[in-house]
């Protein structure tokens, strides 16, 4: 059989990338719940594995330590808590599952584990978690930090915040709740167990107030690109994001992390990579370019610079809008600078064709009619570059609408993609097995 597609839908709880908000389609209730339940039921309509719900916790202050840029454009704000938006959208549906973002940087991974066993058993099984280690030292600083502190130190944190989170899970046996009315007796305590945690960044005694999650753990989610972020996500991770500027360095990408899954034990196919894709469709190919580039023009120079420094965390109002970008050293998030320094080398671009090219950059290549768009990611898929993709939406709901009744079905034509869901939970549905209790000792490092 042909290799099944995976789609899910990167979906922001404010307004879309750069300049969504201003399509002369785009909705502009985004802070309303009718809006995220109006999406969720359309994405569940095209049969997606799930809705991601990126976050970061700050208004960016991205160009000249302003956050007024930000505001002024839409980009990388408003941002609503992804927990209520995705529990809304769990709500309104019954197969679609719902990912959220969660940093491991400001958070406490009592609440965390809380949080998302209480989303699986409310959603049956379809909860995801997106682990991030955060990107920006605006959000740093809204939790006594001056700085973002550096990658290592995140990673190290994180490496512990997952381990603790996952054997809160595990404090809990699948058959600890006994409700045997007759004799009165609740739940067997032999079946539930501390932890007594004491590591170098947490301490926790455990055990969880809630039960064993459906999935056994949430799917757990990851977009690590840098060395310490790939050996993270290659070993906790059940699905990793990325981002690429052309096919080769996806297939690089998805190659060395597949191999880094399977040194660690691991089955490689257990490991779900999908990269970010904006797809603009048209009736064809000159229309959708005409579409693209209607879109472009409502990007400016300003806001695409805006959106590219909150992503690698770095000014680059310092740098010449004429001249060339200079090599970054510690960026934000590394997948979008090497994107970025990939596709700037290959059309000699400045820092301002650069800004407006990002602001406006449609990962992917996906740009023509749904057919065009399915062959593109069927070649991605059968390359060896991706297992699918997360879907970005130019603007809501009109791009997500677009895919679901034209690319949709003419990957179930082919069939590469599903007509209806295999299971209930989303692990059934991604084709991930469910975690024994103690899976937590294999994934560590
Ligand atoms: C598709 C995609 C979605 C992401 N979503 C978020 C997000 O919601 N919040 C966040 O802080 N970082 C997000 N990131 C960034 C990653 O979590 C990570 O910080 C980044 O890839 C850099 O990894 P590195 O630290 O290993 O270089 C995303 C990255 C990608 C490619």
């Amino acid at each position: 059989m042909t290799r099944q597609i995976h789609l899910g839908a990167f979906l922001n709880a404010g307004v879309q990338g750069t300049a969504g908000w201003r399509h002369p389609d785009a909705s502009p209730k985004f802070l309303t719940a009718d809006h995220y339940v109006r999406m969720a039921k359309i994405l569940e309509e095209g049969r997606f594995d799930f809705a991601f719900v990126p976050d970061a916790l700050s208004v960016p202050r991205s160009l000249g330590g302003s956050f007024a840029p930000a505001v002024n454009w839409g980009s990388g704000t408003p941002r609503l808590d992804p927990i209520p938006v995705v529990s809304m959208m769990a709500a309104a549906t019954t197969h679609l599952g719902v990912a959220a973002t969660v940093s491991t940087g400001y958070h406490e991974p009592y609440n965390v584990a809380r949080e998302f066993a209480t989303l699986d058993h409310l959603t049956g099984g379809r909860s995801g978690w997106n682990v991030v280690t955060s990107f920006q030292d605006a959000e740093a600083q809204n939790f006594g930090q001056r700085r973002l502190p550096p990658r290592d130190q995140r990673y190290g944190r994180a490496e512990e915040f997952l381990e603790v989170t996952t054997r809160l899970w595990d404090s809990w046996a699948d058959d600890a709740i006994v409700g045997d009315k007759q004799s009165g007796v609740f739940g067997r305590p032999e079946a539930v167990e501390a932890l007594d945690h004491e590591g170098e960044h947490f301490r926790v005694r455990g055990p969880l107030s809630v039960p064993r999650p459906p999935q056994g753990y949430p799917v757990i989610i990851q977009a690590g690109a840098s060395e310490s972020g790939r050996s993270f996500a290659a070993r906790w991770a059940d699905v990793i994001f990325c981002s690429h500027a052309s096919l080769e360095s996806a297939i690089a990408f998805y190659t060395d992390v597949k191999a880094r899954a399977a040194a660690h034990g691991r089955d490689p196919d257990q490991l779900k990579i999908l990269p970010a894709a904006t797809p603009v469709i048209g009736r064809d190919t000159a229309d959708a370019i005409a579409r693209h580039e209607a879109f472009a023009d409502l990007v400016s120079v300003e806001a695409g610079l805006s959106r590219l420094a909150y992503h690698v965390n770095v000014d680059l109002t310092k740098y010449d809008p004429d001249g060339p970008l200079p090599p970054l050293e510690e960026v934000g998030v590394e997948g979008h600078y090497r994107e970025v320094v990939e596709f700037a080398a290959k059309n000699e671009l400045t820092v301002g064709q650069i800004g407006r090219w990002y602001g406006a950059r449609t990962e992917g290549s996906m740009v023509g009619s749904a057919g065009e768009i399915a062959d593109v990611i069927e070649q991605w898929v059968d390359a060896g570059a991706a297992d699918g993709f997360v879907i970005q939406a130019a603007h809501v709901p009109g791009s997500f609408d677009e895919f679901v009744t034209g690319v949709v079905p003419e990957l179930q034509r082919r069939g590469r993609f599903r007509t209806e869901y295999e299971g209930t939970t989303l692990r059934d549905n991604l084709g991930l097995n469910r975690p024994g209790r103690g899976e937590w000792k294999a994934r560590r490092a």
